[in-house]
């Protein structure tokens, strides 16, 4: 009897320690699913989601849910010291990371918390298959963040290739037009200076032909100018030194900015050669700062900078001033283009600029905040000594 006993209680052992891990097999499997829902919804965010900010913010808000005790969890994401958190969200010293890269580079955090008063007390509470979900996470993290710095990237060349090339075309309509104008604007200029000379003139017919020859000169500058954005001016070309240009030019200007309370700062870090036309170069240099000058009706400063990139020369222009706001930057060019009244620009500053660089195989690019100020860069090749 006590033998049947006996085996009647290993057996109910047996099927005990059966069903315990029947039960255990059930709880992982359930916690399998939450974790791969967890991994299934994140995919799903950086797959439909566009915007950088609502991905990393649903995505933190679905982490808890792949976690064992859901309730008791908590998540924060950080990127380039932006942070994210889930709902109801505490910081504790039960903490699980991972790191998010970028280019092989870490940009960013992921941290998973659980409330110390809640989870059994473990040396480790978190699952290995947590750990492994975590790494998912920040794996998915990071190559959504890569994407969109390189569709950012693309974007940004795309914009460049179209802006350069509505450049090209209003360049050619530009030299176009002012090569038509040149000649017959030549013909009306002689034609009122050798009438001016004409014995026994009316007082009127005079004053006439002296206007006539005034806006022939004024129409003449700005064929000039649209020649010279779109680069037919003639180029005479000789080695310079940048630095001693800036300065050239400077001379001219700085009664200007003293005038106008504005302060220059030179930093030149070293003599850069070029091979170009001192004029022109004096010229762009002296567009960027008067443009600098009328940004700042109430003072500030201009800063000139030198220096040698590779084999570039690279000098840019940054002033204080009021900025140029996203939706005129992309205009800024464009001949003709201009915030100013009639008496202050005439809109083609920069697009001389524009073509006297690129007629030297250079760039010049504009950042600007408004409010601000802006800095226009250019690079030209530099001619080695
Ligand atoms: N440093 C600057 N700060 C703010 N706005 C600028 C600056 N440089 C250029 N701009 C903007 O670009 C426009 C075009 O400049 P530009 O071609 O030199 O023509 P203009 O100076 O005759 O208006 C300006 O009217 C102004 O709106
Ligand atoms: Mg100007």
């Amino acid at each position: 009897m006590n033998k049947q006993i006996a085996a009647l209680e290993k057996e109910n052992k047996k099927l005990q320690a059966f069903y315990d891990q029947y039960q255990q097999a059930r709880q992982n499997e359930k916690e399998r699913i939450k974790e791969l829902n967890c991994l299934y919804q994140v995919a799903q965010c950086v797959v439909l989601e566009r915007d950088t900010l609502a991905a990393l913010q649903k995505i933190v808000h679905i982490i808890p849910g792949g976690w064992q005790f859901t309730d008791k969890c908590c998540a924060c994401i950080t990127v380039r010291g932006d942070q994210y958190l889930s709902a109801n969200f505490f910081a504790s010293s039960i903490r699980q990371r991972e790191t998010i890269f970028i280019d092989d580079q870490a940009a960013g955090t992921i941290d998973v918390y659980y409330d110390p008063d809640i989870v059994p007390q473990k040396s480790d509470p978190f699952l290995v298959e947590e750990k492994n979900l975590l790494k998912g996470i920040a794996n998915i993290i990071s190559f959504y963040l890569k994407k969109q710095k390189d569709d950012q990237a693309r974007k940004m060349i795309q914009n460049q290739l179209v802006h350069t090339d509505r450049l090209a075309t209003i360049g050619r309509l530009a030299a176009g037009v002012a090569h038509e104008l040149n000649e017959p604007l030549g013909n009306i200029l002689g034609l009122a200076q050798l009438s001016l000379k004409l014995p026994d003139l009316p007082k009127q017919a005079k004053k006439d032909l002296d206007r006539i020859q005034e806006c022939a000169i004024y129409s003449r500058e700005i064929i000039k100018k649209l020649m010279e954005f779109s680069r037919n001016a003639p180029l005479r070309k000789e080695k310079i030194c940048l630095n001693q240009e800036i300065e050239n030019s400077l001379t001219f200007l700085a009664a200007q900015c003293a005038k106008k309370g504005i302060a220059i700062e030179k930093q030149f870090e070293k003599k850069v050669f070029i091979m170009a036309d001192p004029n022109q170069i004096k010229q762009v240099v002296t567009n960027l700062t008067i443009n600098a000058i009328q940004a700042m009706e109430n003072g500030g400063k201009i800063i000139f900078t030198v220096k040698q990139v590779a084999d570039n020369a690279v000098f840019s222009v940054e002033d204080t001033g009021i900025g140029i706001s996203s939706e005129h930057i992309s205009s800024a060019f464009m001949p003709f283009f201009t915030t100013k009244d009639v008496n202050e620009g005439t809109g083609l500053g920069l697009s001389v600029v524009y073509g006297i660089i690129k007629n030297h195989d250079g760039d010049i690019r504009v950042s600007s905040e408004l409010q601000k100020g802006s800095v226009f860069e250019v690079s030209l090749p530099v001619e080695k000594e």
